[in-house]
């Protein structure tokens, strides 16, 4: 049958495939939180079926945290391994939702709740692309499916189970739907994305809390400690101080300075869509090169004393802050930690002590495009988008996608269709069912061409 007859199916099932979502989204698989370890195996459980249905073999597989899905279709054609995450975020703040993070539903034209863009909306479109494929045609394409529940908590029993089932998991390219669209309407293959490092450090003083009028001004406060530090890890341009920090950071090729030049990002509209209006980074990067292929050092949480409602005078016994570092090019996670911690160390003054805590380290990748998929797939897209795709960067990060190359010496093509308003990690988060229709047209046109 013709690809045409596919594209047909998906469009005549968009009621039962949005009802499909709608189940996965409501079970909340909170990775990072132990009370939902059950409701995180009763998703993967749930995935599984989904692939036995679709004809495909499927099963759990044990590791010392969260599952894995694995799964294979007998068919045709040329090997891939499609990657998807089923975990989700927290939903915290909750009391800014405007309904149940885990009681999804379709509000015009998205589908809200806990998940629907990062990631189940988005594996969801490959999933409903095979099923249309395999309702018109009888057959699959031949895919590998490996599915993790533990890539929003850092992915610590992935590299061991990819060196593990490494043969049963090398295919000639890995296809992976957890990115987002260029622009409304504009699609785009990500052929770089950003490394990440997670650094927790707490600083103790005083061996107790103590009043601040009896000790202020002469003991130590962790606070002042840990501010000082936070402080001095950027100058006044915006560059990062930590030594060594910049090595491995390559400038833009021309070639590449032109290819994103002729995107012609709205910087402006970018942050005036979450209510800023001046970049706040190096002062001489334009914004593409900020989120795509500049390095950051960002505190994402810091806490200590008293924050509660009213006031207390009180010196805290203890301060701390989780701060992560956006990689590009050739830095080294580990050489960038070992720095940062000797320059912490050095600020650390006599009656105090820090303390490290390691939340991972993944250097950035960088995907080689000669691999004729890579042109056929941004055909194929601009056959179902109004405009054509572009290859583009990524701000986040997909740790992922840089072992398949280190472990499994393959490449992957990073084809999303989340957009930048879809408020991932955030509360009130949804996938546009546009997004979800066009994107499962997409992958069935993108398998045609390339498998
Ligand atoms: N899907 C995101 C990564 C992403 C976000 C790619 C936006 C492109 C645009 C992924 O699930 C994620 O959130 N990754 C984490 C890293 C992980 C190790 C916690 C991230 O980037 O913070
Ligand atoms: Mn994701």
């Amino acid at each position: 049958m013709s690809l045409e007859a596919i594209l047909s199916r998906l469009d005549s099932d968009q009621n039962d495939a949005r009802n499909r979502l709608l189940e996965f989204l409501a079970i909340p698989s909170i990775s990072t939180d132990p009370d939902y370890k059950a409701e995180v195996r009763r998703a993967a459980e749930w995935l599984r079926d989904a692939l036995i249905d679709l004809g495909a073999d499927a099963e759990l597989r044990v590791t010392p945290g969260h599952p894995m899905v694995t799964g294979r279709t007998n068919g045709e054609g040329r090997p891939l391994l499609f990657y998807g995450h089923y975990d989700v975020q927290p939903v915290d703040p909750l009391e800014l939702w405007h309904r149940d993070p885990f009681d999804p539903a379709i509000e015009d034209d998205v589908i809200r709740g806990r998940g629907a863009a990062d990631d189940k909306g988005q594996l969801m479109t490959f999933i409903e692309a095979l099923r249309a494929w395999k309702s018109e045609r009888g057959t699959l394409p031949n895919i590998t499916f490996l599915f993790e529940g533990e890539e929003e908590s850092g992915s610590p029993s992935l590299v061991p189970f990819l060196k593990e089932h490494k043969s049963e998991l090398t295919r000639d390219l890995a296809l992976i739907c957890d990115t987002g669209l260029y622009a409304k309407d504009r699609p785009g293959i990500v052929t770089q994305l950003r490394g990440l490092l997670g650094e927790e450090i707490v600083v103790r003083g005083a061996s107790k809390d103590l009043h601040s009028g009896s000790f202020g001004g002469i003991a130590q406060n962790p606070i002042r400690v840990l501010a000082r530090i936070v402080a001095s890890l950027h100058d006044a341009t915006g560059r990062v101080t930590i030594p060594g920090f910049y090595e491995g950071v390559p400038e833009l090729t021309d070639e590449l300075r032109a290819q994103w030049d002729a995107l012609t990002f709205d910087g402006p509209g970018f942050l005036s869509g979450v209510g800023l209006s001046a970049p706040a980074g190096e002062s001489d990067r334009t914004a593409l090169e900020h989120i795509w292929s500049r390095p950051t050092a960002e505190v994402n949480g810091i806490r200590g004393g008293y924050a509660g409602k009213g006031f207390k005078t009180v010196l805290p016994a203890e301060a701390a802050a989780k701060i992560s570092f956006r990689l590009v090019g050739n830095q080294d996670p580990l050489a960038i930690r070992d720095s940062f911690r000797a320059m912490v160390r050095e600020m650390i003054p006599e009656d105090c002590t820090v303390e490290f805590h390691d939340h991972g380290a993944g250097p950035a990748s960088h995907m080689d495009t000669s691999d004729p998929a890579f042109e056929a797939a941004r055909q194929a897209l601009g056959q179902e988008w109004p405009h054509e795709a572009a290859y583009i960067g990524a701000g986040g990060s997909i740790p992922v996608a840089g072992y398949f190359q280190s472990i499994l010496g393959m490449d992957s093509m990073l084809i999303g269709f989340g957009r930048d308003n879809d408020q991932i990690h955030s509360p009130n988060e949804k996938y546009d069912l546009k997004s979800f229709h066009l994107g499962a047209r997409s992958w069935a046109r993108i398998l045609d061409a390339i498998s």
